[in-house]
């Protein structure tokens, strides 16, 4: 675990990039909403993982899907990081959670690195960019910075981009944020954990893993040439919930030995074994969602036994971080193996 210092660092350089900080809020992924719904592990997931939620029974499941922006202005519409973190409710009362973003790689291997992308990557006011220098990135293979939404005074992609240019490792996870998009629907987005995970089967096999949700109505962005909606996705996903439940796949896919285990940065090979480790069903927004949505806090290394944490840096700095920012602004805590 990353020293105490560390991780209070690290919540703090988050804060103080933000244009305006919110006190008693999460400092990133601010805005969101709190779901129930249930798991159920298919056939093949206990003979990976002998974990609680992956043995067959219907087990109670709270999803907490997000903007990733820091801050409380919601624009459902602009392009950005969406986050998916979901709590298996353990029948000891425990729970094993589960972190996902629609970003696939991460864009820093270490502390060092987050350090480093948080001083290049402040917001900056927004200067608009002459067509001709766009071309002249176009033709040295750098992603031109996009025009601002309307109302939009701040640019969340320039620092970011800058880093990139810098650091060939960023590149992945920075050119896809820059790219994402909006989501019809928190439906109708995938998910990915990033690290990798060691999970233990009945026969004492450890594998390493990575997690992603597929969603099962599919994948569809908003229309990036239109003008970006406001605020959508909290009544859309009610209303879908109304009518249908809304179901994710949860996908495992195997490392092997030559595969980056220790860096969310870098993806694995195509190629790799995926499993189908079971289906959520997403059915109900509590009408409390202070309780929901605001007071749970999700932790990726809080890990039902069979679940393991890599010697991932990121993922071990977050164990802390969390933990922090939890404190900070009175998350509810939940009982610690
Ligand atoms: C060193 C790297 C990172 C730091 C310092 C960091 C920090 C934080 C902090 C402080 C929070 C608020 C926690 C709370 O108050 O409960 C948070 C939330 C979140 N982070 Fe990270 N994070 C990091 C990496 C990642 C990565 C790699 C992912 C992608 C899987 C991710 C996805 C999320 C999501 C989805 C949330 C919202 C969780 C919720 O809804 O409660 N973060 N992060």
């Amino acid at each position: 675990m990353v020293d105490a210092s560390v991780a209070k660092r690290l919540v703090q350089v988050i804060i103080d990039n933000l244009p305006e900080p919110v006190p008693a809020r999460r400092p990133v992924h601010t805005i969101g909403m709190g779901v129930k719904g249930k798991f159920v592990a298919s056939d093949v997931a206990r003979t990976y993982c002998i974990a609680e939620h992956f043995n067959g029974q219907p087990v109670d499941v709270s999803v907490r899907f997000s903007n990733g922006l820091g801050g409380l202005e919601q624009h459902d519409g602009w392009s950005d990081v969406r986050g998916m973190a979901t709590r298996f409710h353990l029948s000891d009362g425990r729970g094993s959670d589960l972190i996902a973003t629609t970003l696939g790689e991460f864009f820093v291997r270490n502390v060092e690195d987050f350090f480093e992308f948080a001083e290049v990557a402040k917001l900056e006011r927004y200067r608009r960019r002459r067509w001709w220098l766009k071309l002249w990135d176009i033709l040295r293979l750098k992603v031109p910075p996009r025009n601002p939404y309307p109302n939009e005074t701040r640019n969340v992609d320039a620092g970011a981009l800058c880093y990139a240019n810098r650091h060939r490792f960023a590149q992945l996870g920075v050119f896809q944020v820059a790219l994402i998009g909006a989501p019809e629907s928190y439906a109708r987005a995938s998910y990915h954990a990033v690290h990798t995970f060691w999970v233990t089967g009945p026969d004492g096999t450890r594998r390493p893993v990575r997690f992603s949700w597929q969603p099962v109505a599919g994948v569809r962005n908003t229309d990036s040439k239109t003008v970006p909606r406001d605020k959508y996705l909290f009544e859309e996903l009610k209303n879908r919930l109304r009518r249908w439940p809304a179901r994710f796949m949860l996908m495992m896919t195997i490392g092997e030995a030559a595969d980056a285990l220790d860096d969310p940065t870098k993806p694995w090979p195509g190629t790799r074994i995926r499993v189908a480790m079971g289906t959520l069903t997403l059915t109900e927004v509590p009408e409390d969602q202070e309780a929901a949505g605001e007071r749970i806090s999700f932790n990726p290394c809080r890990l039902a036994p069979g679940i393991e944490v890599s010697g991932d840096p990121i993922l071990e700095a977050r164990l802390g971080a969390y933990e922090v920012s939890r404190e900070m602004r009175g998350g509810c805590p939940l009982r610690w193996r």
